[in-house]
C-alpha cells in the first residue's frame, strides 16, 4: 500500500469509529499503521485498564483472541470486536479448561495464578490474573506459605521464582516467538554492541540466563515497561528482545534513541493477522463480536479484577 492509500483509510477508520462511537485499542505488537490509528497502544495490563474504562459504545480490539476476551469480560454492557477471528497465541492453547481441571485435583488447596495469555474459560478455573507488567506484584500479593500454580508460561514462572524468592509449581507451556529467542542471539549482540541496554520480555526462553549476566545494563520488563524504561533512560542505544513490532512505538516515545531487535525472526503471526483493511471492514460491517458466556464470564471476571487492581 503507498503512503497515500494508508493515509486515506486511516481517515475512512477514524471516521467510521465516530460514527459507530468505537474506541481502538491495539496492542505494541500490532503494525505501524494499525498503531497509528488507535485511540490507545499498550501492553496487555494498559489494554485491559483502557478497556475497563472506556466510555464508549464499542471496542475494536486489534490484539490477539484472549486480550479481545478480557474485554468483554470486562465490559458486559460493550460490543466488542476483532477484525480477525483467527488471531490466536500460541501460549494460551497450551492449556484448556480440562487440562487446568486435572492440574488443580492434583494439587488441592494450591491457588492458581494464571498469565493474561489464557481463554476464558481458564480464567474462570484461576484465582488470580496477572501480565507480565504485575506478575511479580500478584506472586508478592499471596501469602508465603500458599502453594502457588503458575500458567503457562515456563519462562515467566522461572524468572517469577528468581525474582520473587518463592517456590512455583510451573506449567509447562511456552510462547514460539519468545521461546525462539535463543541466548545465542543475546551473546552475538552483546559482543557486538557490548555498551548497549538490554530490553528482555519475561516470556523468553534466554530471560533467566538474562538476569544472570548481571552487568546493570539487562533489564526484564513487559512490553510497556520497555517503553517507559527506554523514554526515561539517559542511555541512547537499545537491544529489544520481544516481538520486533514494540520497534515502532520505541521509535516513536524514545525518538533520537537507537532500538535493535536481537532477532529479526521473532514475528507474531497472529498479531500480525490485523491488518488496517480489517480493521476498516470490521468497523463498517460490524464484525467479529466476541462474547463470553456468562457464566464463565462471572467466574473469570474476580480473576481478572484483581490483575487489574494490582499495581
Ligand atoms: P505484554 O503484556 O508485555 O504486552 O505481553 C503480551 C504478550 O502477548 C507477549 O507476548
Ligand atoms: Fe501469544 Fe506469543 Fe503472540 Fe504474545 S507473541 S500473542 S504470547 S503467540
Amino acid at each position: 500500500m503507498t503512503t497515500t492509500t494508508i493515509s486515506r483509510m486511516q481517515d475512512e477508520v477514524r471516521a467510521l469509529a465516530r460514527e459507530r462511537d468505537a474506541v481502538i485499542l491495539a496492542h505494541n505488537y500490532q503494525v505501524p499503521e494499525v498503531q497509528e490509528v488507535a485511540d490507545y497502544v499498550g501492553d496487555s495490563l494498559g489494554l485491559s485498564r483502557q478497556a475497563a474504562a472506556a466510555d464508549a459504545d464499542a471496542i475494536v480490539f486489534c490484539g490477539v483472541h484472549f486480550m479481545a476476551e478480557t474485554a468483554s469480560i470486562l465490559c458486559p454492557g460493550k460490543t466488542v470486536l476483532i477484525p480477525d477471528l483467527d488471531a490466536g497465541c500460541s501460549l494460551a492453547a497450551s492449556i484448556d479448561a480440562d487440562q487446568l481441571r486435572a492440574w488443580k485435583s492434583e494439587h488441592p488447596g494450591a491457588v492458581v495464578v494464571s498469565y493474561v495469555n489464557t481463554t476464558a474459560e481458564v480464567k474462570a478455573e484461576s484465582d488470580y490474573c496477572c501480565t507480565s507488567g504485575n506478575a511479580r506484584a500478584v506472586i508478592e500479593a499471596i501469602p508465603e506459605d500458599q502453594q502457588i500454580l503458575f500458567l503457562p508460561d515456563m519462562f515467566l514462572g522461572i524468572w517469577l521464582e528468581r525474582v520473587t524468592g518463592r517456590k512455583l509449581t510451573v506449567w509447562l507451556g511456552e510462547c514460539h516467538v519468545h521461546a525462539g529467542i535463543r541466548p545465542e542471539d543475546i551473546e552475538r549482540w552483546q559482543a557486538e554492541a557490548p555498551d548497549a541496554e538490554l530490553l528482555v520480555h519475561p516470556e523468553c526462553g534466554c530471560a533467566s540466563q538474562c538476569m544472570a549476566f548481571a552487568n546493570g545494563r539487562t533489564h526484564i520488563l513487559s512490553t510497556e515497561g520497555m517503553i517507559d524504561f527506554a523514554r526515561r533512560s539517559d542511555k541512547d542505544r537499545f537491544l529489544v528482545a520481544t516481538e520486533t513490532g514494540i520497534i515502532h512505538r520505541l521509535n516513536k516515545e524514545a525518538p533520537g534513541k537507537t532500538f535493535e531487535a536481537v532477532s529479526e525472526k521473532a514475528i507474531c503471526q497472529y498479531m500480525k493477522m490485523i491488518t488496517l483493511d480489517k480493521l476498516r471492514d470490521s468497523l463498517r460491517d460490524w464484525r467479529y463480536e466476541v462474547t463470553v458466556p456468562d457464566e464463565i464470564a462471572s467466574r473469570a471476571r474476580l480473576a481478572i479484577t484483581r490483575m487489574v487492581e494490582i499495581a
